[in-house]
Parts: C-alpha cells; structure tokens; sequence
C-alpha cells in the first residue's frame, strides 16, 4: 500500500485556487476516500508574487515547469492553466515521466484526446478530464462507464455556462450584452480569452470532446461547425417569446445515415422542452441513445467550486487506484474514421429576420425567391413598422427546408431592392 498521494497543481487561478482549497480543508474526508493522505506539493503558475483565493505555502509555489513535472513527490499531475500550449507539452510529459493526469481542458482535450489517451495506455497511467465538459455536472463518466452498452444517436448541450448566463439575462431582463458578459467574467465562468465562450469555440472543444466519446470515433473540435451569440438582439428574444420558444446556445450532434452531424450555433428551443428552461450558469446535456433512451444531466457548468468537484473526484479515483497499486484499464476503444456531415446537407425549420422597405409586393418578391428554392413558410409576420421611415421587419418561420436552399435563399433575398438587411437566421430545433 502507497502511504500518501502528491499533487503537483499546473495553475492555481479560478479552479486550481479551488482545487487546493478542497484538498486543505476537506483533507480528512478525501483521506478516508483513498486510504491515504492526499497532499500538494508543488504548484506552477506565471507570476508567484499575485494575490490568490486560496493561501498556500510560499515554498509550493513556482515559475519552472520541471520543478513539478520532474518532483518525485508528485504522482499526479494537475493541470488547470487552460490553452493549447504549454497545457499539451506538460501533459505529454508527466505521461511519458509515468505520471498519471487530471486536466480541466477542454482545448486540449478536444484537439489531442484520443493521442493523450493513447500515450497513457502505454505508459500504464490515467489521464482523467471530467472538468473539461459541463463543469460540476458529470457528463465524461457517465458515457464512457454507465450508457457503455448503448449506442449514442443524438446529443443536444447547453455546455457553456458564460453564454448561458448572459442569454438568459438578455432574454429575461433585457440586459445589455456587454454588461452581462463582463459580470459573467467576475463571477470566474469566463475563458481567460472570453472570445472563445461568445463565438462558440469553447461549446465546440466540448462537443467534439462528447462526440468523441459519445460515438467512439476521432471528432475534433475542426470539425464542429460553429456560430456564436454575438448577432443576437432584444428583438429576437422578443418574437422568439412570441413565438413560443427560448433561443439556446446549442451543441448539436446526430448520427445521420451513419455519418456524424455536429454544429454549434444559437437555436430557437421550444418553451416546454426541459433544456429550453435551463438558465444562468446551469448546463445540460441530453443523450438519446438505442437503449437507455433520452438521459438527461443537468446541473452547474462553470466557476471555482462546481468545476472543483469534478477535479477532486478524478483525483480521488487515480489515488485510490494509486494507493492499492491498480492499473486501471484504458477508458475508451476509438473505432475506424466516420464522415462527418458537411453543414450544407441540414435539414431543419429556421427563423428569418428581415427588414424591408414598406411599400406593396414586398412579401410577394421574398416569397418567390423561397418557393423558387423549395422553402416553405409556416408562418409569417410583420413587425415593428416605422412608417416615417418607410421600414419594417418581417419574421418568417419555415418549414424543414435543406441549409444549402437557405444560405441561397437569404443571398437572393438580400439583393432584393426591397430588402434593407437581413437581421437574422436561427435554426429551429424541434423535439419528438
Ligand atoms: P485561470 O483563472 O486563468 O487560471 C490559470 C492559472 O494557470 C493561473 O494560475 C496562471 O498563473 C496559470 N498559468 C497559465 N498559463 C501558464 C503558464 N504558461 N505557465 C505557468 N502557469 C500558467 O483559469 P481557470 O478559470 O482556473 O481555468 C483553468 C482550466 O479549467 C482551463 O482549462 C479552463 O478552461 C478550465 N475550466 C474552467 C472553468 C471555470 O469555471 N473557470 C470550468 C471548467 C473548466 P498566474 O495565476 O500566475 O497568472
Ligand atoms: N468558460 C466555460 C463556460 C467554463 O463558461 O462554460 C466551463 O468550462
């Protein structure tokens, strides 16, 4: 039996802060979970002299790599700084020192999982990531131990929580964009660079990082399509409420005629769908698989504490294995490549929002340029007139209509003299 368990921490901001406090104060309970005491012993950061939420040892901390990949005292490595490089570096090499990895990156992840995980089967060492998706919501573990007999067919997530937050707040106080992101980057949900939570980048590590799992096949963050929410306004939450739904930042993945669709983009969500009511900072994540049917797990998708949990489970897990001197079995079988659907071949009932001259034959002229390219109307309305101005907008739902007709359709129709701008497409999801 192992007499202890050394934690060398690769960050100590938002999580690594909580990640050493959980460690410090809740020592006794995750010592009695392993079998032995669980204790940091070196922790790497940027800059030493910065103040920090949790107030470790001045002589854990440093600036060089080495001094905790190589601490002999470490037998699991925790890496909480996010970003490609030098995460990647510093993982691959405590897994080629033999030590085994718990990481909350989701970039890192999504671009290099299946090689990560590969290198660590044969260094006999695990590499655990449950934080990289859905913050304190188990979501990793469940798909590669509980649905293990299913087949995934389709996955619907609400994986970050900073996009959420801030729909919700425009959608039900109107707030201002800005505002709200810049509260959401107080409250620690944010990306250092929270450009990749608003274009979607984020969402798109952690739908390839699902899909990956999900279906067993090689699916990267590449290809994931992807928008972000930065084109939403007041008025599309305003007629998306009329109309009877919420608009989600969705990611998307289908198994198609054997092939994979995987998207991520802001999509109107039917007010009575359970997903369409989860806001704030919460996620959720739907998996609709051959036997167990639809799954749902719903809970807190970032910050220090929720994204602390994961971290520390994970750590219990490779101690416990650590201290009986268990080599855990490789958690995942990749199968051969799978094609993944190009964008274009999506069939799905879409918003449009269009502002027009107001003068007669406006909707005759848009609607020939639909019906020319097969897209039926469901419904259609006219919105906020400005009669001085001549100006009006007009909000047309579809029909289930192919993505490469709409993308034509909208080119045509913006050319249209009639046609001022087209102020926005959201793609409709419906459920059964
Ligand atoms: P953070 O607050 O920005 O902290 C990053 C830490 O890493 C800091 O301590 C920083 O050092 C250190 N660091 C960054 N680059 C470094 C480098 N090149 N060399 C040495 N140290 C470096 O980030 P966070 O919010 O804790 O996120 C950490 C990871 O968890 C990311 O992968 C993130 O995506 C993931 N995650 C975060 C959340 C969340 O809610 N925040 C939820 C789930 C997953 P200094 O302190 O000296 O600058
Ligand atoms: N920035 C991420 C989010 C953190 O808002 O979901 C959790 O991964």
């Amino acid at each position: 039996m192992k007499e202890s368990v050394g934690i060398g921490l690769l960050g100590m901001g938002v999580v690594g802060g909580g990640v050493a406090r959980v460690i410090s104060q809740k020592g006794h309970h995750i010592q009695h979970l392993v079998g032995a005491p669980v204790a940091i012993e070196g922790i790497l950061v940027r800059d030493v002299g910065r103040a920090r939420s949790f107030d470790a040892p001045a002589s854990l901390f440093t600036t060089n790599p080495n001094d905790v990949l190589h601490n002999p005292k470490v037998d699991i490595v925790v890496e909480l700084m996010g970003g490609e490089y030098p995460a990647l570096d510093y993982i691959q090499k405590a897994v080629s020192l033999g030590k085994h990895v718990v990481t909350a990156n989701k970039e890192v992840m999504a671009k290099h999982g299946p090689d990560i995980l590969a290198q660590a089967a044969k260094k006999g060492v695990q590499v655990l990531f449950e934080a990289s998706v859905a913050g304190g919501t188990p979501i990793i573990a469940p798909l590669l131990r509980d649905l293990v007999a299913n087949d995934v067919l389709t996955i619907h997530g609400i994986i970050n929580g900073t996009t959420n937050y801030i729909l919700t707040k425009m959608a039900q106080e109107g707030s201002d964009f800005g505002d709200v992101l810049k509260e959401a980057q107080e409250l620690g949900y944010a990306e250092s660079d929270p450009t990749n939570d608003v274009e979607g980048i984020d969402a798109a590590y952690k739908l390839a990082i699902l899909s990956t799992l999900g279906f067993r096949a090689r699916v990267s963050d590449a290809d994931v399509y992807r928008e972000g929410i930065t084109k939403l306004t007041g008025l599309d939450f305003q007629y998306a409420k009329e109309l009877g739904y919420a608009i989600k930042l969705l990611a998307i993945a289908a198994k198609v005629d054997g092939s994979i669709q995987v998207r991520v983009h802001p999509a109107l969500v039917p007010d009575h769908v359970m997903i369409a009511k989860v806001d704030g900072v919460l996620n959720a994540v739907e998996i609709q698989t051959d036997l167990a049917g639809r799954v749902l797990f719903h809970g807190p998708g970032a910050g220090d504490m929720p994204t602390t949990s994961a971290v520390v489970a994970d750590l219990v897990d490779i101690s416990r294995n650590l201290v009986r001197n268990v080599v855990a079995a490789p958690p995942l079988r990749l199968s051969r490549d799978i094609r993944i659907r190009p964008m274009s071949e999506l069939e799905t009932k879409y918003y449009m929002r269009l502002n027009v001259a107001e003068r007669p034959g406006v909707f005759a002229q848009i609607l020939t340029v639909l019906g020319r390219l097969g897209i039926s109307i469901a419904s259609a309305i006219q919105k906020e007139n400005d009669e001085e101005a001549q100006r009006a907008e007009i909000v047309l739902m579809t029909h289930r209509a192919k993505e490469s007709s709409v993308q034509e359709a909208l080119r045509l129709i913006s050319d249209l003299d009639v046609v001022n701008s087209i102020g926005n497409l959201i793609r409709v999801e419906e459920w059964d």
